[in-house]
């Protein structure tokens, strides 16, 4: 039996704990949080964070083998292996202000562990870091003569999927140092995933290469999205369909189908976080040019959003001022209640500076986006639950989400209680842009030419 701790009880903490707690029974997890409020919901019925499959998960092993608590210090001292899963947001001031990580709390955690500590412990990282930084772990851990090996074992899952992920993922990732405490280290932690995960799927590397490795990840993965958003624009100024288009690249086999999904914009905690912080090592080792060309990735997706925004004010005859525009989705993606760096947030702060009376409506986010990323322009913005009462007098709807339930709306009835001429924006491509064009909508979707019911050169689309 081995005592598993982790702090941070966030959107990666909580959920890959449950799993390993579900998985590993002869094991007690536990998961610490300074944040009360947290921890006492993750002991509730209403767990702090929605996604999908979580709540049977935790049902399964709380209480079993599976604890949550705010005493840190105690189960620090109690652990053998411990996972590091807190915060290191986008540093906001000082050196590498907007790019680099802010470790600072991810310091703080190390040196409690040091202060906490009375033998010899696996420290592991799971939150996202800079290249190096188990580097810097080792030094401020081994600097009291205890023995700490520090492992990099980045987290994959996204959110919506997390717990499927998590059940069966691609692969496991997990570095070390190649002497033989930090091989020894390795192989207790392999012995962990190996519960549940096929061996072949648990690959081990040096530390760095792991460390670097989820950020090249999700470098990759966002620059897919903004390389098929960059083609969406030019397919709604040549009518090319964007659709169309990446089903067929995607059928080559080389390019591959997934995460080809023209869109508003990519959002969510760690694309546009990890990318700064590839771009500011890059610069950190003097490699310009490398900076430059992965930062364009995170500059096109602002474009994005913001091509959205012109787009809507241009096809509504230039002026959104007083008119109701309802925003469907405020979670940055289906299936999370999370909204952090969600396009909805820009998106609407836009349509606020053109003066639009903007109503959110989300069937899972509503409360995150009123407490934290909108509070400061909270009573500026409505937010209503039900979709048709969002709906109720719009003269314009855009899907900024692609949940499930969206594409499925009584479309006739949400028409019939708008004001005409009625717009609707598409910015996940997921409706049936033909039948809403049928319906009288004026139908503008991401890359593709636009539906309208106006005489062909009245309202010419123009930026
Ligand atoms: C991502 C990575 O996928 C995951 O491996 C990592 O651990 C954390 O970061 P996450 O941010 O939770 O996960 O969600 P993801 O599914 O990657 O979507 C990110 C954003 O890209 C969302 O806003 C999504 O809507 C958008 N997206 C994704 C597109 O716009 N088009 C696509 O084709 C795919
Ligand atoms: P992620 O999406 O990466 O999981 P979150 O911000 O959701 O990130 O979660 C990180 C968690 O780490 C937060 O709940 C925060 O309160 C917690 N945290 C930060 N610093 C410490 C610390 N020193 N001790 C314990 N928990 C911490």
């Amino acid at each position: 039996m081995a005592n598993i701790l982790c702090i941070g009880a966030g959107y990666v903490g909580g959920p890959t704990m449950s799993v390993i707690a579900k998985n590993c029974p002869e094991h007690r997890v536990t998961v610490v949080d300074i944040n009360e409020d947290r921890i006492n919901a993750w002991q509730s019925d209403n767990l702090p964070i929605y996604e999908p499959g979580l709540d049977e998960v935790v049902k399964a092993a709380r209480g079993r083998n599976l604890f949550f608590s705010t005493d840190v210090n105690r189960h620090i001292a109690e652990a053998d292996i411990i996972f590091v899963s807190v915060n290191t947001p986008t540093k906001t001031f000082g050196q590498g202000a907007g790019k680099a990580a802010d470790l600072q709390y991810w310091e703080k955690t190390a040196r409690q562990i040091l202060e906490h500590s009375d033998r010899a412990k696996i420290v592991v990282e799971k939150s996202t870091l800079p290249v190096r930084t188990a580097a810097a772990m080792e030094r401020i851990l081994n600097s009291n003569g205890i023995k700490f090996d520090v492992l990099s074992n980045p987290e994959f899952l996204a959110e919506g999927t997390a717990i499927e992920d998590m059940n069966s993922p691609d692969r496991v990732l997990i570095g070390g140092r190649e002497t033989s405490s930090g091989q020894k280290a390795v192989q207790a932690l392999v012995d962990i995933y190996a519960h549940w995960v096929p061996r072949e799927r648990i690959i081990t590397t040096n530390l760095w290469s792991s460390e670097l490795s989820k950020l090249v990840a999700n470098a990759f993965l966002a620059q897919r999205v903004s390389s098929i958003n960059a083609i969406a624009n030019l397919c709604e100024k040549t009518e090319a369909d964007v659709n169309e288009v990446a089903y067929a690249i995607g059928l080559d086999s080389r390019i591959g189908s997934r995460f080809l999904r023209a869109s508003v914009g990519f959002g969510g905690s760690c694309f546009k976080k990890d990318i700064l912080n590839l771009v500011y090592l890059c610069e950190y080792y003097n490699l310009p040019e490398v900076a430059a060309y992965w930062e364009q990735v995170v500059t096109m997706n602002e474009y994005q959003q913001l091509r959205f925004v012109s787009r809507m004010v241009s096809s509504m005859f230039n002026t959104v001022a007083g008119k109701r525009i309802a925003l469907l989705g405020v979670a940055f993606k289906a299936n999370t209640g999370d909204t952090r760096e969600s396009p909805a947030l820009s998106v609407c702060r836009s349509l606020l500076e053109e003066h639009a009376n903007v109503v959110l409506t989300d069937p899972y986010a509503l409360d995150n986006a009123r407490q934290y990323d909108l509070a400061d322009v909270a009573d500026r913005i409505e937010f209503e639950p039900d979709v048709y009462e969002a709906a109720k007098g719009a003269h314009a709807l855009a899907i900024m989400t692609e949940w499930d339930q969206y594409a499925k709306l009584d479309y006739e009835r949400i028409f019939n209680s708008m004001v005409k001429p009625a717009f609707i924006f598409d910015g996940r491509n997921i409706l049936n842009h033909r039948e809403l064009h049928q319906m009288g909508f004026n139908v503008y979707a991401i890359g593709k030419p636009p539906l309208t019911n106006f005489p062909a050169d009245t309202f010419e689309f123009d930026e």
